[in-house]
């Protein structure tokens, strides 16, 4: 921890905009002033952005506008100017193809906003899956001082006398109707039961692991992941952000200062500590290669390989985020980290001090929710980096969300050309297909649905589930919903639709898993599968033409690997805060 806070008071960025009397800054304070503003707003005082993906079509972030209200009083208070602003929202439960494809759009949103606007600082506030990534890839990019506060999670689901966790549900009910075990009447009723409150998912799914990220990174304040959206704190942790930002700005404390080598590798592991979703190695990547910070997926096995979940949440246990932050939510399981060595301590936070700082006192008040360790879900809960013929680029699978019996395991394949294909086949009783099978879905990854999809957690065919299977070994390079379960293997890289192996393996190969071994392995000769790469093209294979025009085209065009976070080629990098010429 080596950062050295500016000098106060200094001559501030939005004074390029606001201060003197040329013709500019005349134009840029008149026009603002038609808000009714005071002129010493104006005067040299710290301007904070609050950056919004509050949106009705994002119901997760439908309640932001109120924190937003909440960040502007700690503004106030601390003696800054905050003025809030919109960016483009990727919703996970309404965007289609996929929000995933969207997340670089709103990054790119948030970075040109943050670098074109007369701002000192920045709150950034997110809460469904992909705008919590895509907001600090976007402040990354331009380095202003940024802290993030989230919506925080909704209130626990109900149904039927049981606890039911948002999305972890909706795969086992669906599942459960398939096999004849619930009816569609009791689906629907179930429906209202899941999302009772304000918020994003209530289980350690992909919102509340991104939350949870944004903390161990350091640029969230302490306790941020785990409050609910409705619980009064969520308000208070809103309104001490707001006050923290002016002092940032005054101290100039970047997101270059935090976001660190020593940062990620915190967060790899908290991730491991939590149980946390397969989704925050795409995201993590995407992040590092925005402050230039060389993290690979051979960092996401070596830090959290050894790192036991102890977090009981759904999908891999049994409680969610209320309980969690009931128990005493991140901090307990950053403090564990710490205990255990595996912190680096003196990682530095939007807070300006140390994370141990910000843990050391904290106390876990339920340890069937935050386990002791000798309790852990699993001893090996990091995400799994596999690698071998069919994945030379690796591909990743969460232990703790996978059935040990199957972490070994060799079948044969059964191929799906794409999702459609699967679709169309999956409840087909003529299906040539077992237990022991493996499944291998292809053309899902960034470039080949677009945006990579969640699918790869691909339902069971209704003839097996009805004998009881509740669980095989699946194969693609698409993502799985956070709140998903299965030995299920994804992300794998190079993708079909740039000609991976993955695009050449046909029904009947064998394919062998040995998640201790970290080996994926297509059992086909050398020369069988240089021959099979040989004879593909993108042109044959039929799969996922070049969008003709639009977004579609660029996504299509420079989209990286899963392996690289999936970001574009041309935005990967930090472009700093200076602006071009002038708008008038
Ligand atoms: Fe938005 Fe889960 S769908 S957080």
């Amino acid at each position: 921890m080596t950062f050295k806070p500016a000098k106060w008071p200094r001559r501030l960025r939005s004074q390029e905009w606001f201060g003197g009397t040329s013709k500019d800054a005349i134009y840029h304070r008149s026009w603002m002033k038609n808000q009714g503003l005071p002129a010493d707003l104006l005067d040299g005082r710290p301007v904070i952005g609050i950056c919004n993906t509050w949106s009705e079509l994002t119901p997760c972030n439908a309640h932001l506008r109120d924190l937003a209200e909440r960040v502007k009083f700690g503004v106030y208070e601390a003696g800054g100017f905050p003025v809030e602003f919109p960016v483009f929202s990727p919703s996970e439960s309404t965007l289609r193809p996929t929000a995933m494809m969207y997340r670089n759009l709103c990054a790119m949103d948030v970075e040109e906003a943050i670098r074109g606007k007369c701002i000192d600082g920045v709150v950034l506030l997110a809460g469904c899956d992909k705008t919590t990534p895509a907001l600090l890839m976007g402040a990354a990019s331009v380095d202003l001082p940024a802290i993030m506060v989230s919506g925080g999670p909704m209130l626990n689901g109900h149904f039927k006398g049981e606890r039911i966790g948002s999305g972890t549900h909706l795969w086992k009910f669906s599942e459960a109707v398939r096999a004849g075990e619930m009816t569609a009447e009791e689906f629907v009723e179930a429906e209202a039961s899941m999302s009772r409150s304000a918020g994003s998912c209530n289980t350690m799914g992909t919102a509340s692991t991104m939350a949870s990220m944004a903390e161990a990174l350091g640029m969230a304040l302490s306790g941020n992941a785990a409050i609910p959206a409705v619980d009064s704190r969520r308000r208070v942790m809103a309104h001490v952000t707001g006050r923290r930002i002016v002092d940032m700005v005054k101290d100039d404390l970047k997101p270059s200062d935090i976001m660190t080598k020593d940062a990620f590798e915190n967060a790899i592991r908290t991730n491991g500590a939590i149980g946390g979703s397969t989704n925050a190695v795409v995201h993590l990547l995407a992040m590092a290669g925005r402050v230039g910070i060389d993290l690979t997926l051979d960092d996401w096995d070596r830090c959290g390989r050894d790192v036991p979940t102890i977090v009981n949440l759904m999908p891999s246990g049994k409680y969610l985020m209320e309980e969690f932050f009931y128990a005493g939510g991140l901090p307990v399981v950053i403090k564990r980290l710490g205990e255990a060595g595996m912190l680096h301590k003196d990682a530095l936070t939007v807070s300006g001090k140390g994370i141990w700082d910000e843990v050391k006192d904290v106390q876990n008040w339920n340890e069937d929710v935050i386990l002791p360790v000798e309790k852990a879900l699993t001893q090996s809960g990091g995400v799994a980096v596999l690698r071998g013929n069919l994945a030379p680029n690796g591909a990743v699978l969460k232990p703790s969300a996978a059935t040990p019996d199957l972490m070994t395991h060799r079948g044969r394949a059964v191929v799906f050309e794409d999702i459609d294909d699967y679709k169309a086949r999956i409840n087909d009783d003529d299906l040539d297909i077992d237990e022991t099978c493996v499944m291998v879905l292809k053309n899902c990854g960034p470039r080949g649905y677009p945006g990579m999809a969640e699918v790869g957690n691909m339902g069971l065919p209704p003839k097996l589930l009805k004998k009881g299977i509740s669980d095989m070994v699946r194969i693609s390079d698409a993502r799985m919903s956070g709140t998903a379960f299965g030995t299920v293997v994804l992300h794998t890289a190079p993708e079909a639709a740039v000609g991976g192996p993955l695009a050449v393996v046909r029904d009947g190969d064998m394919i062998e898993l040995d998640v201790a071994a970290r080996r994926l392995h297509l059992d086909i000769t050398d020369a069988e599968l240089a021959a099979r790469l040989a004879e593909w093209s993108a042109e044959k294979s039929g799969a996922n033409p070049r969008p003709a025009s639009g977004y579609a085209q660029l996504y299509h065009d420079r989209v990286t690997g899963a392996d690289t976070g999936a970001d574009f080629d041309f935005l990967i990098g930090c472009r700093g805060n200076a602006v071009g010429k002038e708008a008038h």
